[in-house]
């Protein structure tokens, strides 16, 4: 029940306070309250999909290991609707559905997966990551924008290629609410081999972690416990057997809530032994590779 609450109750209400402006009121946050409360519930602060692994930056030290990839490749989009279809037809809801890469406005299909997802009764709020190297065209803002709670985070790393001020006022323009993330620290996730830390650590760090709570991701019809959990199974650095719930493997509805009630309170994960961040080591932003 500990894990319940830290896991899923707490950042299910930090969510809906932050980003569903239009029903922040005590009548729907006493409703949610209900909604979570009740046996076998299944509501999440915010589900992370990776529609790409290509990018068009080589950030260093990307969390995603996106750098790590010799050959990029996008989902494809039936996949991604159907694998989040799936999901959310055993969910009740999900505060937040944020898509990203890689660099999500590279992917050629993302008009197609805004499409399927930006009114969807089951999502509060449609989110996208961007680094603002590429300007989408008109009809595709036009689709975002007429999502509910539209939202796009730009994040400016100071690199020469990209149009963050381009980009920022094309978007506002069509009325899309639009961050102007110029964090200039990141967190030094180090390299990719196992650390050899033992369970109570791997607890401590996990429980700890923002990305545990907030960045659950899905990936090729798996849920991982965080975007890194993601790339690092996908790259084969490590079996993500244990950080991950297989959307795809026939279940009841009833099997599919319980099994993944459990997978989302679970005590830790792999991820954490192939990760920094409990060092709390800062870096600068979004530095780039050479070539
Ligand atoms: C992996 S990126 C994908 C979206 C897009 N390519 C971008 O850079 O915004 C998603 C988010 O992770 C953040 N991020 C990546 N590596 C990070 C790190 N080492 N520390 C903190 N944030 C990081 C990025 O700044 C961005 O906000
Ligand atoms: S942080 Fe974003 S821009 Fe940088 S490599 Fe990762 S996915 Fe690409
Ligand atoms: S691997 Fe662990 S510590 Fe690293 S981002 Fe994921 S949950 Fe956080």
């Amino acid at each position: 029940m500990a894990s319940y609450f830290r896991r899923i109750f707490r950042p299910v209400i930090r969510e809906y306070l932050m980003f569903i402006p239009e029903k922040k009121s005590i009548s729907g946050l006493f409703k949610l309250i209900l909604e979570l409360l009740k046996p076998g519930a299944l509501i999440y602060p915010d589900i992370v999909c990776v529609l790409t692994t290509h990018c068009s930056l080589r950030c260093a030290h990307c969390n995603n290991l996106m750098q790590c990839y010799d050959k990029p490749y996008h989902v494809p989009a039936e996949e991604v609707i159907e694998d989040l279809e799936t999901l959310l037809s055993h969910s009740d809801r999900c505060m937040h559905l944020t898509l990203l890469g890689g660099e999500p406005f590279i992917y050629p299909d993302l008009y197609k997966v805004v499409e399927a997802f930006r009114n969807h009764p089951k999502i509060g709020c449609l989110n996208l990551v961007t680094n603002a190297t590429v300007i989408p065209d008109d009809s595709l803002l036009d689709l975002i924008a007429g999502a509910k709670n539209p939202r796009i985070s730009v994040s400016d790393y100071g690199v020469r290629t990209q149009k963050v001020p381009e980009f920022l006022e094309k978007c506002r323009k069509k009325g899309i609410h639009c961050i102007h993330d110029e964090s200039k620290n990141w967190v030094d996730p180090g390299g990719t081999s196992p650390r050899g830390k033992d369970i109570p650590t791997l607890e401590k760090e996990y429980n700890g972690c923002f990305s545990a709570r907030y960045c659950r991701t899905l990936l090729k019809g798996k849920l991982y416990t965080c975007a890194r959990a993601a790339s690092l199974a996908d790259l084969g650095f490590m079996d993500g057997a244990h950080d991950s719930f297989d959307i795809r493997k026939p279940r009841t509805d009833a099997e599919f809530r319980k099994e993944l009630r459990e997978f989302l309170t679970i005590d830790y994960a792999d991820a954490c032994n192939y990760c920094d961040h409990a060092r709390r080591i800062i870096i600068p932003a979004g530095e780039q590779l050479e070539s």
